[in-house]
């Protein structure tokens, strides 16, 4: 299972740029979760920081113990071996086939015999559907295999937790479908605990068990999905709805005065889409193992999440939820 990330109150600046400050929220372990944003807010120097290759001024991020902001360079390089990254290019080595870029990591990192390699980089290859490729060259082939290729990468060495920078980024919306099945699949597969940075709504609605929204250098709200999905706070409805109206402007935010003309005119708060319900495993794969402990976490902290959220995931867990006692002894239990 996962690996609980824990950040607590983290700022970081560029020079005099404040890129985002006091960001706390925790990646439940063996959960997906995604977090939103408007280009430019953050997301990637987020990820960064989460590995440790960017040290905010303030806050902390702990992995199993370790302060991946403040801890010693060595233990940071360990805890770094927890983690799977997807960047957002694919980060592919133009030169190199795909079995030789998947296989890298266990080359630079591990000294596994080249017969052991092979097994694991052909089991990754097949995980992101990706066999019969693996001798092609990234410039060969699509930007969606690219992003599997990224993805299998980050796999290679076994992580427990595994970030991804806007997978969707160039891809037309069928092959954002497939890669939002693959991730959910991966999660099933591996349970491992999974961070999405996108700004897709898609991906928003039908992939994360949890998600939170940056904007103007804060950290929106993190929690359940049905949390933001049924938010009508201007800027997730807007953001959600992809409206003009609303506090997001072309050069991210709009000054004030566009703002009180758009609320003289009524400027009416877009209500949220529907919930549609998560994306399930692919057929064969069974139940993720995040949904019990999920379903155990959410009812337990139902008293605390606005109404509308409440609501939803009542009608989402159904029978359960009316009888929340049935859930609630959880010492000892799932976990
Ligand atoms: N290494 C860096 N040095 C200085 N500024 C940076 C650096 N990395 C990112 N930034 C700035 O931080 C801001 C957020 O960038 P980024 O995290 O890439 O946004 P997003 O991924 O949400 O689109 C941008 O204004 C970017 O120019
Ligand atoms: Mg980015």
């Amino acid at each position: 299972m996962g690996i609980e990330v824990k950040v607590e109150g983290l700022t970081k600046s560029f020079g005099k740029q404040q890129i985002w400050q006091d960001v706390s929220l925790t990646l439940p372990a063996g959960e997906v979760s995604v977090m939103l944003g408007p280009s430019g807010t953050g997301k990637t120097v987020f990820l960064k920081s989460l590995i440790g290759l960017l040290k905010p001024e303030r806050g902390r991020v702990l992995v199993d113990g370790v302060d991946m902001a403040r801890s010693p360079e060595r233990d940071i390089m360990e805890a770094r071996k927890l983690f799977g990254l997807m960047f957002q290019d694919g980060a592919l080595f133009g030169s190199m086939n795909l079995f030789d870029n998947i296989a890298f990591p266990l080359r630079e990192h591990t000294k596994k015999k080249e017969s052991e390699i092979r097994r694991i980089v052909m089991e990754r290859i097949d995980v992101v559907g990706l066999l019969g490729a693996e001798g092609k060259l990234p410039g060969e082939i699509s930007g969606g295999m690219r992003k599997r290729a990224g993805l299998a990468r980050a796999l290679v060495l076994d992580p427990q937790i595994i970030l991804c920078d806007e997978p969707d980024s160039g891809l037309d919306p069928v092959r954002t479908a497939f890669i939002s099945q693959l991730l959910i699949d991966l999660n099933t597969q591996i349970d491992a605990t999974m961070l999405i940075v996108t700004h897709n709504l898609d991906i928003a609605a039908t992939v994360p068990d949890n998600m939170g929204m940056l904007f103007r250098r804060n950290l929106v709200t993190f929690g359940p999905r049905e949390v933001l999905l049924t938010s009508r706070e201007p800027v997730v409805a807007q953001f959600l709805t992809a409206s003009k109206a609303g506090p997001i402007g072309m050069s991210e935010e709009k000054d004030a005065a566009t703002l009180a003309a758009e609320a003289s005119g009524g400027g009416a708060v877009p209500v949220p889409r529907e919930l549609v319900p998560q994306l399930q495993p692919s057929p064969g794969l069974g139940e993720r193992a995040a949904v019990a402990r999920r379903r155990a976490r959410v009812l337990g902290m139902l008293d605390t999440l606005p109404a509308s959220a409440a609501a939803a995931i009542r009608a989402t867990y159904g029978s359960d939820a009316l009888e929340p006692t049935a859930v609630l002894p959880r010492a000892g239990g799932a976990l």
